[in-house]
């Protein structure tokens, strides 16, 4: 049963921003495209890269070490069905970022 956490606050991360924060030994890569906010796992499945400092264009982060793309909504990457980043829900309550930590 996930339980929602504040992970970062609306003023930590205005539009356009991404953020990544750690919490339980797990990362996490916050974004805000056009003021609605994902949050996936921060760490790149390939070799660990860190997704949150990657570009963002529309919905897909690249990662900074060797391009691996993830869709920041669905996890979903160009690489095929077998690769999928894992997708966090999340809830806004005042100025806090709540995300559905496993
Ligand atoms: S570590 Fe992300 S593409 Fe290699």
């Amino acid at each position: 049963m996930p339980r929602f956490v504040k992970l970062a606050t609306l003023d930590e991360l205005p539009e356009g921003a991404a953020r990544e924060v750690e919490h339980e030994g797990r990362v996490y890569a916050l974004f805000n495209v056009g003021g609605e906010i994902s949050a996936i796992d921060g760490i790149c499945p390939h070799q660990g890269g860190p997704l949150a400092d990657g570009p963002v264009v529309g919905t897909t982060v690249t990662c900074p070490w060797h391009g691996w793309q993830f869709d920041i909504r669905t996890g979903k990457t160009p690489l095929g069905a077998k690769i999928k980043q894992e997708v966090f829900e999340v809830k806004i309550e005042g100025q806090d970022v709540l995300v559905a930590v496993p």
